[in-house]
């Protein structure tokens, strides 16, 4: 597969996605979100695909955040349809996959990289990660789920911290509060994901498939919460705090909001 933004490797049973524009800290826009849609719905069916690991290239990002140039300009309706595109397109489909996706979260995982991080099955991460969803520093909301999925993993309370601060957290800290499983030493990380996931590979794909819908299950009647945040985070790119928060950014100086 040839892909602009995107690497995608085969291992011995599993394949290796890497989110490759390191330059922009592997930034997810929209083309890459594409290319990963179309790389996980190649791979899904692939017999000599057991699990999928999915990693951000460089040692120090995962993804940090969707690409800000990208939207900082959107109106409400084109803020609406990045989301609700972006859900359908990658983070949905990631969650519901039949087969298992491991994150490997080899540095910040921010916006959203650590919502991404959170649609996969499982999340590993290296000691220099740090993750957060800095999205109201910047006068919008978490739109690709994460105000759904942070609390679905480490509770309410934690999880409005984490909003409404802005705050990141490190990887000791994403273990202690449940957001990764493992912690490991940078040059650990792919290892160990890739033994965990020939440890998957080793039981029944069909039984697999069947646990990951079951489990998913237990979150379906959450489904009008995402609608609520499509909305939300839509209404954002109407605000001057917005404006604010985006233009900031990429002026590279602190925001002002009122
Ligand atoms: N969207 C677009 N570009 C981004 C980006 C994002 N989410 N995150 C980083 N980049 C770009 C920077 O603009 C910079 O590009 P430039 O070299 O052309 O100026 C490059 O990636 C390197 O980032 P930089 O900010 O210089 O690195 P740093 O080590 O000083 O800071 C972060 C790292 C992650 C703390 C900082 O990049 C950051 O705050 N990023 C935005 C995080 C965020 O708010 N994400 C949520 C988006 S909804």
């Amino acid at each position: 597969m040839n892909f602009e933004n995107i690497i995608v490797t085969q291992l011995e049973n599993t394949a290796l996605i890497t989110i490759n524009r390191p330059t922009k800290l592997n930034a997810l826009n929209i083309k890459t979100i594409e290319e990963l849609h179309t790389a996980f719905k190649v791979l899904e069916p692939n017999q000599f695909v057991k699990a999928i690991i999915i990693t951000g290239s460089g040692d120090k990002a995962f993804v940090a955040g969707a690409d800000i140039l990208e939207f900082a300009n959107f109106n409400i309706e084109e803020g609406t349809e990045l989301a609700r595109k972006g859900q359908k397109l990658l983070f949905d489909f990631v969650q519901n996959l039949s087969k298992p996706v491991i994150a490997a979260v080899n540095g910040f995982a921010l916006g959203g990289g650590l919502e991404l991080a959170m649609a996969a099955h499982f999340r590993v991460a290296s000691t220099n990660a740090k993750m957060g969803l800095p999205e109201v520093s910047l006068g919008v909301i978490p739109g690709y789920g994460g105000t759904q999925r942070l609390p679905q993993l480490v509770g309410k309370g934690k999880a409005m911290e984490m909003i409404l601060t802005a705050n990141m957290i490190s990887a000791a800290e994403a273990k202690d509060w449940g957001l990764v499983n493992y912690v490991v030493e940078q040059e650990e990380l792919l290892p160990l994901c890739e033994k965990l996931a020939n440890r998957m590979a080793k039981n029944s794909s069909v039984a697999i498939a069947a646990a990951i819908k079951a489990i998913n299950a237990n979150y379906a009647n959450l489904v009008n919460g995402f609608g609520v945040e499509i909305e939300q985070f839509g209404l954002s790119f109407g605000t001057d705090d917005f404006k604010e928060g985006t233009t900031a950014f990429l002026e590279k100086r602190k925001p002002e909001f009122d």
